[in-house]
């Protein structure tokens, strides 16, 4: 989704720090690309439609500036064009903004009737408007700041220049994420810290309500009261090597090979001591009686692995739901139910507003977040960090793999002496401990995925098949193949494929099936059979210990043997693979698939 970046500083440096600042905010996906800097005391805007190559070859990076705004739109409110796309100057006003303005069409004819005309058909112009209009009455950009917020309902995120303060950047924020951070002698803003890494690892959360007032040596924050605080300057942690590729051809495969490393730095603070750092490092899951996971996209098929789990190994009923839906279903939520949100970003929108009803309903709620400070790990009650780095790639890997290690956690935590005996779960330990070694040897298998993948990637359409677990990995496979591929993908429960879809297999269509589980593997190998005898191409995703004797299949990738509280995260990377290698052979953008937006901030 949009990215926001903006400078003011010392060293006339805005146009560096805004083209390099966007372009590590590229990976969050956007149509067009803008500019507003300030050079020799006047305002100059370039945008352009597409890559920020385009905007690039239209800026004189010999331009001295002290102050500047730069974004990446993700179109929602029309298309992407040059007059829809930021920064947008109404009058005095110059803003780029992140987020939905939800009463725009209203604020709009208000604005119509005042004089105001309008070029784009953004709520982001509008919103330009209202704070102009707001300006020339007050003549205050604190108080029209503060107006403009009891105004504008929705989400934003916005980096402002006034035309009478070039020595200010100003800031407000509220369900759209936004940081600022602090370097010497120069500050800035932006969607998020990696962006800024190259120049300052120091910065300062902006909570919502708030907003700031900015120049290249001081930074005033105020609260939703318009009262002045104190600010606390942090010191991110990560690593600024995370927005390399170092050496890969596409961020999503240095991400999937990551995962070994990702999965021994999630799992570590919950086993290194045994079974005690398991129990002393989680929450007390005790008192729930039912748990309600709540997400979008892979991090809600990461939630129906971890549903499988917990219910199997720890007797707790889970529900999954998809966030934007909860608000419409009835909830059963009490004290008694744990909620549990999950996220990479810890910014989607959706997810955030399911959270905050959880809350409204007086359950628990505890956050499975990869980005630490994020709106969701700080709304969240509880929060277990995945520890998987930065994730670049629109396409989720390795934060998903880490969200189903923290779930299986929670399984192995809550079944500890209730379902399952001390030695059972200490077993289980072991097994993780020994996972990144296996993850590896199915990493080590790349050729045998692009043999594969030469053999499938011209397909229009390629199916998934599994029962319980491999159901809900298949779906996962199924959206990382259509996501970076383009190519259609659905994953069927294997059994309910003679219930209609089976008519869609036709000679030689892809099926690429799961059967990872020696109790239903039969039953899964019947309806393998079925495809088969109408001409399916048959990929057989199979664990070691099942048999699979029989020509019911074409291709066959094994993954090694391991608990089933184990295993999900060794039979996603084949899917992760294969999907990888396909889109490469289609010649798709992988890292920044069209139309998708890495961190989903409008519901
Ligand atoms: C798919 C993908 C998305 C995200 C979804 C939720 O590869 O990445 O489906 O999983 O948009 O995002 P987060 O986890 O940031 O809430």
């Amino acid at each position: 989704m949009c990215g926001i970046i903006g400078y003011v500083g010392k060293k006339n440096n805005a146009l560096d720090v805004i083209i390099e600042g966007l372009l590590r905010l590229e990976y969050r996906g956007y149509d067009s690309a803008g500019i507003a800097y300030v050079k020799d005391g006047l305002l100059n805007i370039e945008k352009e439609k597409g890559k920020i190559a385009n905007l690039k070859e239209k800026l004189d990076f010999n331009d001295k500036s002290n102050l500047g705004i730069g974004h990446t739109r993700w179109a929602t409110h029309g298309e992407p064009n040059y007059v829809n796309s930021h920064p947008h100057k109404v009058g005095k006003i110059s803003i780029v903004h992140n987020g939905i303005i939800e009463n725009y069409s209203e604020l709009k004819e208000e604005l119509i009737e005042k004089g105001y005309e309008f070029k784009s058909s953004t709520d982001t112009e509008v919103a330009c408007a209202l704070l102009d209009y707001i300006y020339s009455e007050t003549n205050s950009i604190e108080q029209t700041i503060a107006i403009f917020r009891e105004k504008a309902r929705g989400a934003y995120a916005l980096g402002i220049i006034v035309d009478d303060d070039y020595n200010h950047l100003y800031a407000v924020k509220k369900d759209s994420p936004l940081i600022i951070a602090c370097g010497d002698n120069e500050n800035y803003i932006a969607s998020d810290v990696p962006a800024i890494l190259k120049y300052t690892n120091k910065y300062i959360v902006l909570n919502d309500g708030e907003f700031a007032k900015i120049s290249a040596d001081k930074i005033l924050v105020y609260d939703e009261n318009a009262d002045l605080r104190k600010v606390e300057v942090k010191e991110f942690k990560g690593d600024s090597n995370a927005v390399e590729k170092n050496g890969y051809d596409h961020f999503m495969l240095k991400e999937i090979y990551e995962q070994p490393e990702v999965i021994k730095a999630t799992t570590l603070p919950y086993i290194e001591k045994g079974v005690d750092s398991l129990v002393d490092n989680m929450p007390d899951f005790s008192k729930y009686k039912k748990i309600d996971i709540v997400a979008c996209g892979s991090a809600y098929h990461a939630g129906l692995v971890g549903k499988t789990l917990i219910e199997e190994f720890a007797n707790v009923p889970v529900t999954v739901d998809i966030a934007s839906e909860y608000r419409y279903k009835k909830l059963f939520l009490d004290e008694e139910t744990l909620v549990i949100v999950v996220s990479q970003s810890g910014e989607t929108a959706d997810t955030l507003a399911a959270l905050k009803i959880a809350k409204e309903h007086g359950s628990d709620t505890l956050g499975i977040i990869n980005v630490v400070e994020s709106s969701i790990a700080r709304a969240a009650h509880q929060v277990l960090y995945t520890k998987a780095g930065a994730e670049i790639a629109v396409a989720t890997t390795k934060a998903y793999s880490s969200q189903i290690a923290l779930l299986s956690l929670i399984a192995l935590n809550i079944a500890n002496n209730k379902t399952m005996k001390q030695e059972e779960v200490l077993e289980v330990l072991k097994g993780i401990r020994a996972l990144p070694t296996q993850m590896q040897s199915v990493l080590n298998e790349r050729e045998h995925y692009k043999e594969i993948a030469e053999k499938i990637y011209d397909h229009d359409s390629i199916f998934f098949i599994g029962r319980d677990i491999d159901y809900a990995l298949s779906m996962e496979g199924s959206l990382k193949l259509k996501e970076i591929s383009y190519i259609n993908s659905q994953a069927y429960a294997a059994g309910e494929l003679k219930h209609g879809t089976i008519s869609l297999i036709e000679e030689g269509t892809p099926v690429i099936a799961l059967v990872t589980e020696e109790k239903i593997a039969e039953k899964t190998i019947s309806n393998i059979k079925e495809v088969k005898a109408r001409g399916a191409k048959v990929i057989l995703v199979a664990s070691e210990n099942i048999n699979i004797s029989g020509d019911f299949y074409d291709e066959l990738i094994l993954v090694p043997d391991a608990n089933k509280l184990i295993k999900p995260m060794l039979t996603v990377i084949p899917l992760q693979m294969l999907s990888y290698e396909i889109a490469k052979l289609r010649g798709c953008d992988i890292d920044k698939p069209k139309n998708l937006a890495k961190s989903v901030t409008v519901e």
